[in-house]
């Protein structure tokens, strides 16, 4: 992306920001590494990004960290990821919630290890009273499930008596999602010059702008981020208005 100075200053920057974090895989490879050093420093990208998410006045980000489509990969690979985000939730906790981040996860918690289920669960319990940046980690998310999840759930409980079939609006379905109370992205950002939503917030991604950058996941900044934003601040952000 071309380098412009950012002006965003003078405008609120986008409530909610989500992110694709895509081309570990290529940044690593194209310095003759294994996947895994990639990733590691994908991690470091994290750890950077939220720092500048909560400079910037962001009040969520949600992150993909593994997909549900992600078990496909080498089982190496899958143990380096599950350990990165071990390590992130276990050793940056305390951190985390000394800088007020408000840590949630997203998708399903059946599937992953005993010991990841509980650092998630402590780790929510320990930020949840946070004011600051919401931050939400996807693993093993899938938009998809996440959707037909939330028609199960409501059908039950329409089967139950507890909902009747004119409740059943966005709003109540939104609140059936594993996102049930944060607002719906403003921003999606993907790097790597991927152009897909890979199964990333379906439902919530409606009326999200979508910016695309060449940059690998690794090798994004808080520059980057900004030129994004001001990209965002460009847009005319109609939901199915006209322009007036
Ligand atoms: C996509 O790159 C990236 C992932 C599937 C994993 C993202 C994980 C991290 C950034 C690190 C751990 C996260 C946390 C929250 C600590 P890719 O491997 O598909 O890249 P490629 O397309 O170039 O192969």
């Amino acid at each position: 992306m071309e380098a412009v100075s950012p002006t965003f200053e003078d405008l609120p920057p986008p409530v909610h920001v989500a992110i694709i974090m895509d081309g570990n895989g290529r940044w690593a490879k194209a310095r003759g590494l294994p996947r895994v050093a990639g990733h590691q420093r994908g991690a470091e990208a994290v750890r950077t990004t939220v720092e500048s998410c909560k400079s910037i006045g962001i009040k969520y980000l949600t992150l993909y960290a593994f997909s549900s489509e992600n078990w496909k990969r080498p089982a190496t690979e899958v143990d380096d990821l599950m350990g990165l985000l071990r390590h992130y939730l276990s050793r940056e906790i305390n951190q985390l919630n000394k800088s007020g981040v408000r840590l949630r996860c997203i998708g399903e918690r059946q599937g992953l290890a005993p010991d990841i289920i509980r650092l998630i669960d402590e780790a929510e319990s320990k930020t949840g009273g946070n004011t600051g940046l919401t931050l939400q980690i996807a693993v093993n998310y899938g938009g998809q499930n996440e959707i037909l999840n939330a028609c199960r759930s409501i059908a039950s409980e329409v089967a139950d008596g507890k909902l009747s079939i004119d409740e059943i609006d966005d709003e109540a379905f939104a609140d059936h999602l594993h996102t049930a109370g944060v607002p719906d992205p403003d921003l999606l950002i993907r790097t790597s010059g991927e152009k897909r939503l890979s199964n990333f917030l379906l439902w919530q991604a409606a009326y999200a702008e979508l910016v695309f950058v060449d940059t690998l996941w690794p090798d994004f900044t808080k520059d980057e981020l900004l030129r994004v934003i001001d990209e965002f601040h460009s847009r005319d952000r109609r939901y199915g208005n006209t322009s007036g």
